[in-house]
């Protein structure tokens, strides 16, 4: 949610911020912002993308400082107007500030400000924050921005500048991520190390409550009460590449994320299975192993696409681990009064690790004495901080909005801690042994899978005009059906449901009218009769049927209008063959319909609030 990115340096401050800001772009896109010190403070700000704030800075002076600061915004408080854009100016000192989060008590500091004569342009809740910094400055940037914070409940990344100060910037961060890149004799901060790592090769990521001031002989980090502290964690090697979050010959970078899946799958499970031993190597999970032996419950939380890989999890433990597991939207969990029974492990499933109401749901669970894991693929990210053990991802950076590689690589790590644990248990060498066979065929099993592609694209194009699409399947491949539901949604705009295909019968057959796309997944498992039987019903009512099954199913071709297949594989490992065609077909759907694939409307790829 909101993308932000600052610099002080010796270079040009415009031109790095705007390409830093196109690399944020994917957390928010309904306007942006740039404010650079150029003898004084100078601010642009346009609706709509960081694109059409380029086009209006052409030729405009003013703007050629070496210190300046960019935004690009999801709109939280306020509507989508230039004059809820950020930067967001003080009325005093010349002083602006970026921000991403949410202030909770701007309401009350608006009132008292505007007593101590402050005039308000916006309906935003960081203007709140530059006024009170202004209302606080007396000569010193870096003590009245700890003074502000002090003040302010809620959850920020700021970055401030002054022209009265124009070699220093401050930042600051607590709930909302915040990286310092260090490059020679210059500084870039931004929300994430994408828009950081093609000029910083060593970064250091703030703590919650962390002020920096940053000047270009180096930087102070201190606490709220201007205490020095001590980096947690220190500097670092950036590890990503610009390949990693560049196009290349893709079209869009959903498009890139998918077909990186097989690759991103090898990443994700190098050197973690061990199939002549028939064991799993899971390094982050190594000092809480006695702890896991002891382990009664399971509580997979998440949100979104990470939900339904928690829901495939659940399946996971309780099929293979035999311990009794459960799934929560975390939004709910963290207002519910959890019941959290001794030897319970919370796990935290979620791509970026910001995630306000999982982080938060992990918080609630780890108080009531909860272990808490994290199946995590930001490295470093707030809720990888918050808990006592967990695997990463190892998928790469993904920045399409709609989630797909982090999709499979969740599945494919909670597979593997399910094999840690029923190793533990029930399961032999040999059963592991088999299955890490399985699991390390599965990349070629997707690029196969991938060589579809195009009979995917015709046959979304029978249905692309068609308004409401129902999505079905059982057992393992229920969330899978979820999955493929929403991600149609999110970047077509088309209604879709997902369910479990029994349910059907209880309400929703009676959507079903002729031609409506039903989509079935209909592997080879325990319940494709019972799958079957439920395509019938939907043929009998006119329904269209497209279905994915396993290859060599010659019955499914009588009943279905439309077949995608995918390679045999046991039933536990097909979620993650069978969300590769749906994938594929959200984008295709999304293209024919001339969408922004990977900034759909009204979204953004992290959300940090509520
Ligand atoms: O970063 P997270 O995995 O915690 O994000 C959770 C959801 O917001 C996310 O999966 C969302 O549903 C995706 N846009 C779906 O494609």
């Amino acid at each position: 949610m909101c993308g932000i990115v600052a610099y002080i340096g010796h270079k040009q401050a415009r031109p790095l911020i705007l390409e830093g800001l196109k690399r944020l772009e994917y957390r928010g896109y309904d306007s942006a912002g740039i404010a650079v010190i150029d003898g004084s403070l100078n601010i642009a700000r346009a609706v709509g993308r960081v694109s059409v704030l380029e086009e209006q800075l052409e030729g405009r002076r003013g703007f050629s400082g070496t210190i300046g600061m960019g935004h690009t915004r999801w709109a939280t408080h306020g509507g989508v107007t230039e004059v809820n854009a950020h930067p967001h100016r003080d009325d005093r000192h010349g002083l602006a500030v970026i921000h991403n989060g949410i202030i909770e008590n701007y309401a009350a500091l608006k009132t008292y400000l505007q007593d101590k004569g402050h005039t308000f342009s916006s309906q935003t809740d960081t203007e709140v924050i530059s006024m009170l910094i202004s209302e606080l400055y007396e000569g010193d940037l870096e003590a009245a921005v700890q003074a502000a914070l002090r003040e302010v409940t809620g959850a920020y990344a700021i970055a401030v500048i002054c022209e009265k100060e124009p070699d220093t910037l401050v930042v600051a961060r607590k709930g909302s991520p915040l990286i310092v890149g260090i490059g020679d004799g210059e500084y870039i901060v931004a929300s994430d190390p994408s828009a950081i790592v093609a000029h910083a090769a060593q970064a250091f990521t703030l703590d919650d409550y962390n002020v920096v001031k940053i000047t270009r002989d180096g930087f102070r980090t201190s606490n709220l009460h201007n205490a020095q502290v001590t980096l947690n964690p220190k500097i670092e090697q950036l590890e990503i590449d610009l390949a990693q979050i560049e196009l290349g010959h893709y079209r869009h970078f959903m498009q890139k994320e998918i077909y990186e899946q097989p690759q991103a799958l090898r990443n994700c499970c190098g050197g973690r299975l061990d199939r002549k031993e028939g064991r799993v190597v899971l390094g982050g999970l190594s000092s809480i192993s006695k702890e896991l032996s002891k382990l009664r419950r399971v509580v997979l939380t998440a949100q979104g696409t990470a939900l339904h890989a928690a829901m495939i999890g659940r399946y996971l433990m309780e099929d293979l681990a035999k311990i009794p597991a459960q799934t929560e939207y975390a939004s709910e969990f963290r207002y519910r009064n959890p019941v959290v029974e001794e030897g319970t492990a919370v796990v935290a499933v979620s791509q970026s690790g910001e995630t306000a109401d999982t982080l938060a749901a992990l918080h609630e669970a780890r108080e009531r004495g909860a272990m808490a894991l994290g199946v995590i693929n930001v490295v470093g990210s707030s809720i990888s901080r918050e808990t006592d053990a967990g695997v990463y991802l190892r998928v790469g950076p993904e920045i399409g909005v709609a989630s797909t590689k982090a999709f499979t690589g969740q599945v494919a790590v909670l597979t593997m801690i399910t094999m840690f644990l029923a190793r533990k248990r029930y399961m032999s060498a040999d059963q592991c042994s088999d299955l890490i066979g399985e699991m390390e065929a599965l990349p070629g099993k997707i690029e196969r899978i991938l060589e579809q592609d195009d009979r995917v694209r015709r046959v979304t194009e029978k249905y692309v005009e068609r308004e409401n699409w129902l999505f079905l399947g059982r057992g393992y491949n229920y969330p899978t059906a979820l999955e493929g539901a929403l991600k149609l949604k999110e970047i077509s705009y088309i209604h879709a449901e997902g369910m479990p295909a029994a349910e059907m019968k209880h309400g929703p057959i009676a959507l079903i009218n002729e031609g409506m796309p039903a989509v079935f997944i209909a592997n080879r498992g325990r319940q494709y009769e019972k799958v079957m039987s439920n395509i019938q019903e939907v043929r009998a009512r006119k329904g269209h049927v497209i279905a994915v099954a396993t290859e060599g199913d010659d019955r499914i071709t009588k009943y279905a209008e439309d077949v995608l297949w995918i390679p045999d594989v046991p039933e536990p490992l097909s979620p993650m063959l069978a969300v590769v065609p749906l994938q594929l077909m959200a984008y295709h759907a999304a293209v024919l319909r001339g969408h922004d694939v990977d900034k759909p409307r009204n979204l953004a790829k992290s959300v940090t609030v509520e």
